[in-house]
């Protein structure tokens, strides 16, 4: 990995003050980009997310800052830990801002304008600056003093009233997904961002949100409930999508399940697949308001065919030689082994120094001029401290040992000597 080109973002310094999973999420993406990101954290001890997942069994890191969840969202970054609540503190970082590009963070409503690094008083220094904050509801609105996690925002969009089945409550999702697309869309603002400055020279301030997210990820319903009024109301999907009997997660045996796409168009090359070109004249499922009308039944019949394969490839196999859109359910643990994920690094497996050999996912998107870099590391609680007041301020080894003694600099107690 060593001899690579530059990355697009090489350069590019980027202030984060992010912490769980939508801010990090955003500057790991600048970082892998090739920004330089420093990642303040506060004191005592930094993101909360250190203290979540799973640590190692080495004693002599018991009580190390490092965890599978910290290193997932947070590599590619230097780890700068300040206690921004003591005098003198807020000073030292604000000399830091002429030379930031991007300051990302994602706390409470208020929190960052109390900590002194509002986009006002950054853009009174560095008018030339791209801040983004990422809340729940965003800056503005009757909701914009509420803060919030991941399913805060998706039950405001209107998303959890869509999950489980019908005739039950709703159910949660069981990963970040609007945590960790909120970060890729304040990534893509932030490098739009960022090209709009070199044409313009003109910064900005980025206000993204998880509700805005989840409220973006409705692909159809919005507009017709605009037109529809409450004559229309979605329901829960269950296993089988409300909108046609052939999508749909479809039992094939034990705890083995089979999803299936097929829209209208794609109706003949399943019966094709099925070998049962009856069905399609069968008039409770010759169009597809027969097929939506009657798809409980026609799940059975669907399920009843799966169950004639001897293997659930089998079945996958005989619909991908149609191009039906199908894939087996899998679990997690057969993702990570899938070799398809392996082959392209969507499983990333990287060497870590404290954790050993540990898969991450990889970046959403494969860039043709540079590989997903495997050699990723991430820093523990203040490992930068040093790194970044001596590139960025200049700062000597007698005035950071100062700061370290007045407790305005703190560190993780298991690194080794401080190369002040
Ligand atoms: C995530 C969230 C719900 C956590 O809420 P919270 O714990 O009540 O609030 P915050 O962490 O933002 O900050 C609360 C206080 O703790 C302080 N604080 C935050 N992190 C700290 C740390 N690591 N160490 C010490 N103090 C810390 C803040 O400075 C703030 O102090 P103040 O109230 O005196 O100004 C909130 O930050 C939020 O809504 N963020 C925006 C939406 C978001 O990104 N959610 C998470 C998605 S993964």
């Amino acid at each position: 990995m060593a001899n690579q080109p530059p990355r697009m973002l090489e350069g590019y310094r980027v202030l984060d003050f992010t912490q769980f999973v939508a801010g990090p999420t955003c500057t790991r993406l600048l970082g892998e980009m090739g920004a330089e990101v420093i990642k303040l954290e506060l004191a005592p001890a930094g993101d909360r997310v250190r203290g979540d997942g799973l640590r190692s069994l080495d004693p002599k890191y018991k009580d190390s800052s490092h965890s599978t969840y910290y290193l997932q969202h947070n590599h590619s970054k230097l780890s700068f830990a300040i206690d921004l609540k003591k005098p003198g503190a807020r000073e030292i970082v604000m000399a830091m801002i002429p030379q930031i590009d991007v300051v990302v963070e994602n706390f409470a409503p208020h929190v960052i304008d109390r900590l002194g690094f509002s986009y006002k008083d950054v853009k009174a220094v560095n008018p030339k600056i791209i801040m983004c904050s990422i809340s729940m509801a965003g800056q503005t609105g009757p909701l914009s003093h509420k803060a919030g996690y991941d399913f805060i925002g998706q039950a405001y969009a209107g998303v959890t009233d869509g999950i489980g089945q019908t005739d039950g409550p709703p159910a949660l999702t069981t990963m970040a997904i609007g945590d960790v697309s909120t970060g890729v869309n304040a990534a893509m603002a932030v490098g739009f961002a960022l090209l709009h400055r070199e044409r313009t020279g003109e910064g900005q301030y980025l206000d993204a949100s998880l509700l805005d997210t989840y409220f973006h990820m409705h692909e159809k319903t919005v507009p017709i409930v605009s037109l529809r009024g409450d004559k229309f109301h979605p329901t829960r999907g269950g296993s089988i999508h409300p909108d046609g009997g052939t999508t749909g997660v479809f039992h094939y045996r034990g705890d083995q399940y089979v999803q299936i796409t097929v829209t209208p168009h794609q109706w003949p090359q399943l019966l094709r697949a099925m070998k049962m070109p009856e069905l399609g004249t069968d008039p409770r499922f010759k169009n597809a308001r027969g097929r939506r009308d009657n798809r409980h039944e026609l799940a059975r019949v669907i399920e009843d065919w799966l169950a004639t394969f001897a293997t659930r490839d089998d079945a996958i196999a005989a619909m991908d030689a149609e191009r039906v859109p199908c894939a087996p359910v899998l679990t997690v643990n057969e993702a990570v082994k899938h070799p398809h994920m392996n082959e392209r690094k969507t499983v990333r497996w990287i060497e870590d120094p404290i954790l050993g050999k540990v898969a991450i996912p990889g970046v959403p998107v494969k860039f043709s001029a540079w590989p997903d870099r495997i050699d990723v590391h991430a820093s523990r609680f203040g490992e930068d401290n040093e790194r970044v007041l001596g590139d960025v301020l200049k700062m000597s080894a007698d005035q950071i040992r100062k700061l370290y003694a007045d407790g305005i600099l703190v560190r993780d107690p298991t690194l080794e000597n401080k190369s002040v």
